[in-house]
């Protein structure tokens, strides 16, 4: 490996001006617990950031998808379809709650959930005698799915939506924020998140009472009294005040990471987008992603040389790339679960890579990729012909 060269990641993080001075504020305050001003700010911000109507910010987008589980009463047994492209940490929830999770493959426009795979996936889980409890739908690498058919079925089927957007904070579907569809909606502000607040998550919903029992469970289930009183199983789920500081900082620089992402993405189609093989992920007009991971796929029989092998010369100059998501229902953990689809998820896979998308990479930085990617590119003329 090349470690003369600085490394470019994938995806760090990016912080603003104001990140330092809300947590000092923290400090000075004294207030270094999962409750405080800062923690109340953030959430209220956030709603008039998204157009969520109530939210409870809490340890992790993992955090928010289990509650929201809980919250619907998903029980063991029980059958939760969720999308098969996506971060094992979309259904590892439905197994904390001793559920099954039911995969369902993408379409080819958006990566996201195919709805004649939702609809399969609902039809025959009745047809078997388990009506599913609940969907889980992924807006992937930060593009929404196209939610008016999948909240038809849901609707159809009286079936609730939890929308995993942990990627797409700051993506739209027709105008309006990628999470406030569904009955929840779910954010993450993991270090490789467009923001984050080192670790955190954001329990959205437009029902105030659900939010309300969210923060319930997620502080201990503590019962109104002067002694400790449980009438519940708790969770220690709450963002830290501290945290949260960083995450009021990072909410006002939101739409520059957005726009910044989505140059990455423009100037990387530009220059590879005309190299044999290689198709961008598409952009549905009926949404605005914010392009948190450029990924595209490579076709090696056109290319000349494959997913891994770029990969593979992208590491031995020191920057890091990633195969898109492996599908769930491929993963040994997951492998017996139910899938419905034909294989898009599995080919994205196969073809698929992510890279270099933070919002502070350099122009020298996005050339160094695009020299790196072009070098590796072994199309013979006839390969490039037939483009
Ligand atoms: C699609 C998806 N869902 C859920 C999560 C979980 O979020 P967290 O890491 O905050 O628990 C992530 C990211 O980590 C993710 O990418």
């Amino acid at each position: 490996m090349n470690m003369d060269k600085k490394r470019i990641h994938l995806s760090p993080p990016h912080m603003g001006d104001k990140e330092f001075e809300f947590v000092k504020e923290a400090f000075e305050t004294n207030w270094i617990a999962p409750v405080g001003p800062h923690v109340d700010m953030f959430e209220r911000e956030f709603c008039e950031v998204t157009g969520a109507r109530y939210a409870a910010a809490v340890s992790s987008g993992s955090a928010a998808i289990h509650l929201a589980l809980i919250l619907l009463g998903i029980q063991p047994d029980d059958e939760v379809i969720c999308s098969t492209l996506t971060f094992a940490a979309s259904a590892n929830p439905i197994i904390y709650q001793r559920a099954t999770p039911v995969f369902t493959d993408s379409e080819p426009g958006t990566w996201n959930m195919d709805c004649n795979c939702l609809e399969n996936a609902i039809r025959d889980r009745i047809r078997k005698g388990n009506r599913p409890k609940a969907v889980i739908i992924v807006h992937l690498y930060g593009q929404s799915a196209d939610m008016d058919p999948v909240m038809n079925l849901c609707n159809q089927y009286e079936i609730p939506l939890i929308e995993d957007a942990a990627e797409s904070l700051g993506a739209y579907y027709k105008g309006k924020h990628t999470g406030t569809f569904g009955t929840f909606g779910v954010y993450s502000f993991n270090g490789n998140k467009i923001i984050t607040c080192s670790s955190g998550g954001m329990l959205v919903s437009s029902e105030e009472s659900l939010i309300k029992k969210a923060k319930f469970l997620a502080t201990q289930a503590r019962d109104p009294a002067p002694h400790y009183q449980h009438s519940h199983v708790g969770y220690n789920y709450r963002l830290s005040n501290v945290l949260a500081g960083i995450g009021r900082g990072q909410l006002r620089v939101l739409a520059e990471r957005v726009q910044a992402r989505r140059a990455n993405f423009d100037f990387y189609k530009k220059e590879l987008g005309g190299l044999p093989g290689i198709q961008f992920m598409p952009e549905a007009g009926f949404g605005r992603s914010n392009r948190w991971l450029t990924c595209l796929t490579i076709d090696p029989s056109r290319f000349g040389a494959t997913r891994e092998d770029v990969r593979l010369a992208f590491e031995s100059e020191n920057i890091e790339s990633r195969p898109v998501w492996k599908p769930l229902h491929l993963q040994p953990f997951f492998q017996d679960c139910p899938y419905y689809g034909s294989g898009v998820a599995e080919e994205l896979f196969d073809k698929g890579l992510c890279l270099p998308s933070g919002s502070n990479l350099t122009v020298e930085d996005l050339q160094r990729v695009v020299k790196v990617f072009r070098q590796v590119c072994q199309a013979t003329p006839i390969q490039k012909k037939i483009r």
